[in-house]
């Protein structure tokens, strides 16, 4: 699965985004390490503090469905329809991503232009994880 293949499964996750507070949609595509692919889109909440993100939608549908290794992720969003920035995952969804994931585990985003890829080793360094807990 191409870098660019996972970018525009992502986009057909982000459809489904149910944001009407931030008015943000974002969609994540999560490429298993035996090929599956895992969609997930931002849910948000009337109580703001409920609502999860599109990666650890896409996170929980393949966890809970038995994956246990992932090779990449790729995230579009965008707040007026068309996509033009980054959308770096945020600090929570880089934990959950350290929880399950091999710092290799790569981050694929866009700015609808070009396609950039990050190790989750770079994007969440020196992380607490269950190595830490003996
Ligand atoms: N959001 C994500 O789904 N993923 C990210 O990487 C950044 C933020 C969502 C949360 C919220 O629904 C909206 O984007 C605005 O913060």
């Amino acid at each position: 699965m191409t870098d660019n293949e996972l970018i525009e499964l992502a986009k057909t996750a982000l459809k489904n985004s149910y944001s009407p507070y931030s008015r943000f949609k974002v969609g994540a595509a999560l490429l298993c390490q035996d090929g599956s692919v895992f969609l997930g889109c931002n849910i948000e909440n009337a109580s703001f503090g409920a609502a999860n993100c599109a990666e650890r939608t896409a996170f929980f549908k393949a966890i809970s469905g038995g994956k246990k290794q992932f090779s990449k992720i790729a995230v579009v969003g965008t707040g007026s329809g068309e996509i033009t920035e980054f959308t770096p995952p945020c600090g929570i969804c880089r934990q959950v991503m350290a929880e399950f994931c091999d710092d290799d585990f790569e981050v694929v985003l866009t700015d609808g232009k070009t396609i950039e890829s990050f190790k989750l080793s770079d994007l969440l360094p020196c992380s607490f994880t269950k190595f830490n807990i003996k």
